[in-house]
């Protein structure tokens, strides 16, 4: 049967005292509504709709930009979360005339994962109970709405503000996530009020309104875990900074101190891959095996072979083959591709260009736009010259050439397989395969210089 899922992104996040919606507020640079679609979709929920409200346009802008294709609701007062719920009525009858169920859940709990999500689906079904409520045990729950029992017997939720004394030691917590039958959940809405502490029309109010209910205490307390503040979502921080850690060394990477290193939700690691302090690993990048990554690098959306070495290198957007060295200090900018066996050196910055095997690009260099071949030794100080100030053009630039030390090559320009150009050249003009290129001043040497009188004269 078809599942559907709400997802309350409506919030302003007022604590987070931000001009971003909460829901983007980042976990491993991750927005934290990223971190629940992922999950909803893992756990086979496509029918998906997405409560909007303050700072509106950056979700959907967010939410294009992944190529989500779920039904945006708008919420312009927040009233509550029922009332962000009943913003979806059109879904939830759809969902209703199916007979299908409704999972509902906070855009800013990023930790709940699909096991959770499908156990409770799971739950939900065999108990045949209007609502089920996903619960978590916490040393530290306040904020949290409290699971309320009588008896054992579940009978509704009672957030922190409108607890008595004696519910405030209740531990079992409201994750946030829960399960209807869509057909209950309608009618249901309409007849939560807001008679509580915060004025505000309370979702969780539908638990003690239903006729059957039901808790599913999840296995993993963490699920459960929101962000409020910016103090909770460093504390989520570092809860997911560990847990990614300790996953990347279950499968063989290494990581002998963890000082300083960040590594995104889904950045993959081979086994054997040693990453060294204050390495920071982002987006969608993925490293082979027995490579030696950091110290002090910093890599975005990169794909990464075997055995390679980073030191020292910010990378971003590039590709980097089997046995290729980078650093220390070199920039890898967008559409770089290193090819196996290149060898980058300090200071050298490339991008959008192609690198050939076995390249070495050693000191002081910047290679731009454009398409070296292989085994291509490059000196000290060569730039190629891809702008000019209105246009960009690139540089080719053939196999085994030389590139002599402080070489401009003013684009677009080709040097051929196997040539040379002299140290200092400034070159403008195409270089045939084997040939030499030479452009610069023929060297003069005035005898008995004015500098030479002059210390005679002095002594
Ligand atoms: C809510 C639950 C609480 C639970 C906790 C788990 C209610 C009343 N309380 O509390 O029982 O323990 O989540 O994290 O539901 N939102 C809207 N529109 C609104 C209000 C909120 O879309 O009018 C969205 C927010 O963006 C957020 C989610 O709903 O994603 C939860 O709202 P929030 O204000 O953070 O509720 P909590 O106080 O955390
Ligand atoms: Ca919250």
């Amino acid at each position: 049967m078809e599942k559907y899922c709400v997802i309350l992104a409506a919030g302003d996040g007022k604590r987070m005292k931000s001009e971003k919606p909460k829901v983007l507020c980042e976990v491993l640079f991750y927005p934290m509504l990223g971190w629940v679609l992922d999950s909803v979709k893992q756990s086979g929920t496509e029918n998906i709709a997405v409560i909007v409200g303050a700072h509106k346009e950056q979700v959907i802008s967010y939410l294009e930009k992944r190529g989500e294709a779920c039904e945006i609701f708008e919420q312009n007062e927040r009233l509550g979360t029922a009332h962000a719920v009943m913003q979806a009525m059109p879904f939830l009858k759809k969902a209703a005339e199916e007979n299908a169920d409704v999972l509902v859940l906070c855009g800013d709990a990023p930790f709940v994962d699909s096991g959770t999500i499908s156990g409770a689906y799971d739950c939900h079904r065999a108990s045949k109970a209007e609502v089920t409520v996903v619960s978590a045990t916490l040393d530290n729950p306040t904020g949290y709405g409290r699971i309320v029992r009588e008896n054992g017997e579940f009978c509704g939720i009672t957030e922190q503000k409108d607890c008595t004394n004696g519910q405030r030691l209740i531990k079992e917590i409201n994750s946030g996530v829960y399960w209807f039958k869509a057909a209950a959940l309608c009618e249901l809405l309409t007849r939560v009020e807001n008679k509580n502490a915060a004025g505000e029309y309370y979702l969780t109010d539908t638990a003690a309104l239903a006729r059957s209910k039901t808790v599913y205490s999840a296995e993993n307390s963490d699920i459960a875990l929101g962000a409020n503040s910016r103090a909770q979502l460093a504390e989520l921080n570092i809860l997911a900074r560990n847990a990614k850690l300790a996953s990347l060394m279950d499968g063989g990477a290494e990581i002998p101190l963890a000082d300083g290193i960040i590594i995104g939700k889904d950045v993959k690691v081979g086994c054997d891959t040693v990453i060294l302090p204050n390495t920071i690993i982002k987006g969608n990048t993925e490293i082979g095996k027995g490579c030696e990554i950091g110290p002090n690098s910093f890599i975005t959306d990169c794909r990464i072979g075997d055995r390679v070495t980073l030191d020292n290198v910010r990378a971003s957007e590039s590709v980097i083959d089997s046995g290729a060295k980078a650093g220390p200090f070199v920039h890898l900018r967008p559409g770089t591709h290193l090819h196996s066996g290149v060898k980058i050196g300090d200071f050298v910055e490339v991008k959008n260009s192609e690198v050939g095997i076995n390249t070495c690009i050693a000191h002081l260099t910047y290679i731009g736009d454009s398409d070296v071949g292989k085994g291509v030794n490059f000196g000290c100080g060569c730039v190629t010259a891809n702008y000019d100030g209105i246009r960009k053009y690139r540089t080719q630039i053939g196999d085994n050439a030389f590139i002599g030390c402080n070489t401009n090559l003013i684009a677009p320009v080709r040097i051929g397989d196997n040539a040379t150009t002299a140290a200092g050249s400034t070159i403008t003009h195409n270089v045939p395969d084997n040939a030499l290129a030479v452009e610069r001043g023929k060297q003069k040497n005035l005898e008995n210089w004015e500098k030479n009188n002059l210390r005679i004269k002095k002594a």
